[in-house]
């Protein structure tokens, strides 16, 4: 009876281990160590055989139902482990494919702007923040001291939101209000540069878009001058330019710097000495900056006898227009891809 035990267990483990897929091992356990399994037919026999071959008779068919489930469960692993392997294979996406049909992307001319500004800055220590696109007045206006029927306020077309109190939640005029949220968010001293996206109640013309780009800079340190703003943005003219461009300041107003200047650089097109693109001026204007206004640090609760800082601020759609020659606009945002794909 022992011989025979052994002959089956020896028939059940080829079988087990010959189950080609998980279906087919259900089947062979069922058939192999099931009620109607030989095993079981031979434990059926324990009850007519003497105490003392009943005991032995019964150790092996319990030791060979231990083994068999053990081959039951490694060989179940296996085959999961295989049918995952195919399935991967054949779920596998062939990204060669675009390729060769030789219609690959690119990022859009504005994001390479914003990636190209944003790695001058950072070699030069500033970290990068965002700020929302949505802004309550207060960010927006009051913070940067723009207080309620300012005359400045008119010098941005604000889109207004319809949620809350009217005229209390505005889509961002400027990056501005990025710098009230860095104050908030952070301990001076700052070196940020706020990239994004703005809004105003502009219309679509050669040089104006109702969305556009903006980025914004702020740094806020003990004894910070107005030579420090000076020096920072000549610094970044000329590595994001090359060294033949430079930079210079004019007097301008904002609300939120004293003093406020214009920043321009040389025209990149004919180096200064006039051309149509600079209205034979020479220079090319990016954008304002100045010296942060007492009243915005008081806003976030910084003490303006103890920080100093500036900030800047400049559009970058038109930056792009200036850096490749594009004479409108509005061929940035048309996604015409026979233009975009020329950058
Ligand atoms: C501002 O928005 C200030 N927040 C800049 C600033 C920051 C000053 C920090 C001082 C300190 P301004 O309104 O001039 O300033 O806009 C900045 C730039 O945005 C402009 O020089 C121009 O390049 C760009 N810009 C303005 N309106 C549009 C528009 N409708 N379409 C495209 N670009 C625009």
């Amino acid at each position: 009876m022992i011989e025979g035990i052994a002959r089956l267990a020896s028939e059940a483990a080829d079988r087990i281990s010959g189950s080609a897929s998980l279906d087919d091992l259900r089947h062979v356990e069922g058939e192999q160590l099931g009620k109607r399994s030989p095993l079981s037919e031979y434990k059926k026999l324990l009850a007519g055989l003497e105490p003392e071959q009943r005991k032995a008779v019964g150790l092996a068919l319990n030791e060979v139902r231990a083994s068999l489930e053990l081959l039951v469960v490694t060989r179940r692993d296996e085959l999961e482990s295989a049918e995952l392997v195919e399935r991967f294979g054949s779920e596998r996406l062939d990204l060669t494919e675009v390729e060769s049909q030789g219609r690959r992307g690119h990022l859009h001319l504005v994001t390479q702007t914003h990636d190209r500004l944003e790695d001058v800055f950072v070699g030069m220590g500033f970290t990068v923040a965002e700020g929302p696109e949505a802004e309550t007045d207060w960010y927006n206006f009051e913070a940067l001291n723009f207080p309620a029927g300012h005359p400045a306020r008119t010098m941005y077309d604000t889109l207004y939101l319809n949620v809350g109190e009217p005229e209390g939640t505005v889509l961002r005029t400027h990056t501005s209000p990025v710098q009230i949220h860095v104050m908030q968010e952070q301990e001076p001293p700052i070196y940020s540069i706020m990239p994004g996206r703005v809004y105003r109640r502009d219309t679509a013309d050669a040089s104006h878009m109702p969305v556009f780009h903006q980025i914004e800079g702020l740094v806020i340190d003990k004894g910070i001058t107005f030579g420090d703003l000076a020096g920072t943005l000549e610094a970044f003219t000329t590595a994001y330019f090359g060294g033949s461009i430079h930079s210079r300041l004019r007097p301008s107003y904002f609300p939120f710097t004293e003093p406020s200047a214009e920043y321009d650089i040389n025209c990149i097109f004919c180096e200064g000495s006039g051309c149509r693109t600079c209205a034979q001026t020479g220079w090319l204007e990016l954008g304002g900056c100045g010296m942060v206004h007492p009243n915005v640090f008081r806003a976030v609760g910084y003490d303006p006898e103890q920080w100093s800082g500036f900030a800047f601020g400049f559009g970058t759609d038109r930056l792009s227009l200036m850096r490749y020659g594009i004479d409108d606009i509005r061929d940035m945002f048309t996604n015409d891809v026979r233009f975009l794909e020329q950058f």
